[in-house]
């Protein structure tokens, strides 16, 4: 009904639209007033925790793209070797796994199949597995040895928004905390990183604040055949999800690729009119990659392809290679897909509504896939 919608048309732009709140609440409480984190829930020993030489990520979908993104936050903040893998393929390869691997499996429901066949098969070889979770007492956290939860409350559309961001808030205080218990030499940048956390949510606030021009471009492109998404870094996964929600809601063919793989094959997809929406990484911190990826954008543009660019503000570099361009809060690199991504999902919903698909329940989808 509409009341259950909250005025909205479709529950998915009422569940974008409480993205902020889903993001405030999955960081209640587990930051205290020191900036350390507390982690309660996660109810594996420190001292397992410091003994952990390799961390695998397993999960299917977007929740897959928030593991990819989880990777560079483990790696980078507490030199851990991580692995991330869809949950379908990891099972049935036979993994490397001892009890001195963390493996998290993250899933909204709890309950996909896949996922939880990979969680019992990690158990079995007698890994610890820490599931991150948006559904109470589900399979997947009943089944795990300690669950992070996310507080993204329900999400009904089947094309996952607001359970996406708070995975991501949920892997980065997993990558902090691990950082932290086991003392990692980041310890000044963690700590900056949770002060940044915490303003985060208002940053997603603003990005959703300004959605009306990303709205009137996506109704220009329903015509279209194809989009293509790049991104570098935490970007490329954001990349992967901007293209995977085009075809779960549009059903159109979308690609995401890393940029620098454009020149080693994909670059020949390029076309007079091709939409490639390209995400920047801020021109802090990381600046050579930003200067790469102008270049990227640069060279599709010098083909004819229609750039449509995400970059922070105050990045006056790209200005003369979009040709659409979108705005978003400048954020610490590794964070940047908290709000690179929620113009994307506004972008494929309002696609999808354009070509007259039906938003909430795409054809063929299930929002939670109990079979292997
Ligand atoms: C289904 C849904 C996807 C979701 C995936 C994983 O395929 O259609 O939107 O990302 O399952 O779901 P989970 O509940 O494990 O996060």
């Amino acid at each position: 009904s509409a009341a259950e919608k909250g005025g909205y048309d479709y529950f998915m732009l009422k569940e974008i639209a409480e993205q902020p709140k889903a993001v405030a609440d999955t960081l209640l409480g587990r930051i205290d007033a020191s900036g350390s984190l507390t982690l309660d829930e996660v109810r594996i020993p420190p001292r397992v925790l410091r003994e952990i030489d390799k961390v695998v990520v397993v999960a299917c979908g977007t929740a897959f793209h928030a593991g990819l993104i989880a990777k560079y936050a483990i790696e980078h903040w507490t030199r851990i070797p991580c692995e991330v893998e869809l949950a379908s393929e990891f099972r049935y390869r036979d993994p490397i796994l001892d009890s001195r691997s963390l493996v998290i499996a993250i899933s909204q429901s709890g309950e996909t199949m896949d996922t939880l066949m990979a969680l019992r098969h990690a158990r079995e070889q007698g890994s610890r597995v820490l599931a991150i979770c948006n559904t109470n007492g589900s399979t997947i956290p009943r089944e795990s040895d300690a669950v992070l939860y996310t507080h993204a409350g329900p999400e009904v559309a089947v094309a996952s928004t607001k359970a996406f961001l708070t995975q991501l808030v949920a892997c980065y205080l997993v990558a902090l905390y691990l950082g932290q218990v086991r003392g990692t030499k980041w310890a000044d940048e963690i700590r900056t990183v949770v002060r940044e956390l915490a303003k985060i949510s208002g940053d997603v606030e603003r990005v959703l604040e300004t959605m009306e021009p990303v709205r009137e471009l996506a109704r220009t492109l329903a015509d279209k055949k194809t989009v293509l998404f790049l991104g570098r870094h935490v970007g490329y996964p954001v990349a992967l999800e901007g293209a995977l929600k085009l075809k779960e809601l549009a059903y159109m063919h979308a690609e995401g690729f890393a940029a620098g793989e454009l020149k080693h094959g994909p670059i020949a997809l390029i076309d007079e009119d091709l939409p490639v929406v390209v995400v920047v990484p801020s021109p802090r911190g990381r600046s050579v990659l930003h200067d790469k990826i102008v270049s990227n954008i640069q060279e599709i543009r010098a083909r004819g392809a229609r750039t449509i660019v995400i970059a922070e503000e105050g990045d006056e570099a790209v200005v003369p290679y979009a040709d659409h361009l979108i705005r978003i809060p400048a954020t610490p690199t590794l964070l940047q897909p908290l709000v690179a991504t929620v113009p994307l999902q506004v972008f494929a919903c309002e696609l999808a509504t354009a070509r007259g698909n039906e938003v909430d329940q795409p054809r063929n989808l299930a929002k939670s896939v109990t079979v292997e």
